[in-house]
């Protein structure tokens, strides 16, 4: 049985991924060395502090802890910039209706996101009714693959981990979701996110009861 499901936010519902790049490149540019979107790669699904660690191992250097924090507050004022002009369109195909879908079939719906500024997109993009929790980087600090962003949605909405299923496209997600006991559906590239229950390329066309279906037999 279902009863609900938590969205990862970038990746799923928008594509922040090309933000994150063009602000970390600038970072990069900035202290002398290229940022690939290979490296970029690198950094979904992981958190700010744990995402200026690799690219300053990607460059080769090494900075005192209030340097990096620094660091990161610049990243994310760039970060900001790009974000304040997102808009309804950018949300990913499928994903607006799946979430209208899902609550109006009595599945509760919560966001599961480790980014800080998740309320300020959700605005934007004009989806900030459309779950009844808002779980992420403000109230949850500890970073996925770690099950504790998921397992406080759960909680929010008073739903056991066994009947939530996770949207998620970040590996270290897909394994935050199964240390949390939940069920997982990957959205991207099933090589990567091999130890998700079902892969499907993006939400388009992914209907309350085709979850259903998907589930009933696992
Ligand atoms: C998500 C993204 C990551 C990002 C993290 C923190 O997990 O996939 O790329 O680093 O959130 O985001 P923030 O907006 O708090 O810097
Ligand atoms: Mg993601």
């Amino acid at each position: 049985e279902i009863k609900a499901c938590i969205f990862d936010l970038d990746g799923v519902v928008v594509d922040t991924a090309k933000y994150h790049y063009l602000a970390w490149k600038r970072l990069a540019q900035e202290l002398g060395f290229e940022f690939t979107e290979q490296h970029n790669e690198r950094l979904k699904g992981v958190s700010r502090m744990r995402s200026l660690e690799i690219l300053l191992e990607v460059g080769g250097l090494s900075f005192p802890l209030d340097e990096m924090e620094r660091m990161a507050a610049k990243k994310n004022a760039w970060y900001v910039e790009y974000i304040e002009r997102m808009t309804p369109d950018e949300i990913l195909p499928g994903a607006k209706e799946l979430l209208e879908e899902l609550r109006a079939n009595g599945i509760k719906v919560s966001l599961g996101s480790a980014s800080k500024n998740s309320p300020l997109i959700l605005e934007r993009i004009g989806l900030k009714n459309h779950f009844d929790a808002v779980i992420d980087g403000n109230s949850v600090t500890v970073a996925k693959p770690a099950p504790d962003i998921f397992l406080v949605a759960a909680k929010s909405l008073g739903v056991n981990p066994e009947f939530c299923v996770v949207f998620e496209d970040a590996e270290a997600g897909i394994e935050a979701a199964i240390n949390a006991g939940m069920r997982t559906v990957g959205i991207g590239n099933p090589q990567i996110l091999n130890r998700a229950d079902v892969v499907v390329p993006n939400l388009k066309g992914f209907t309350y009861s085709k979850l259903i279906e998907l589930f009933l037999k696992k």
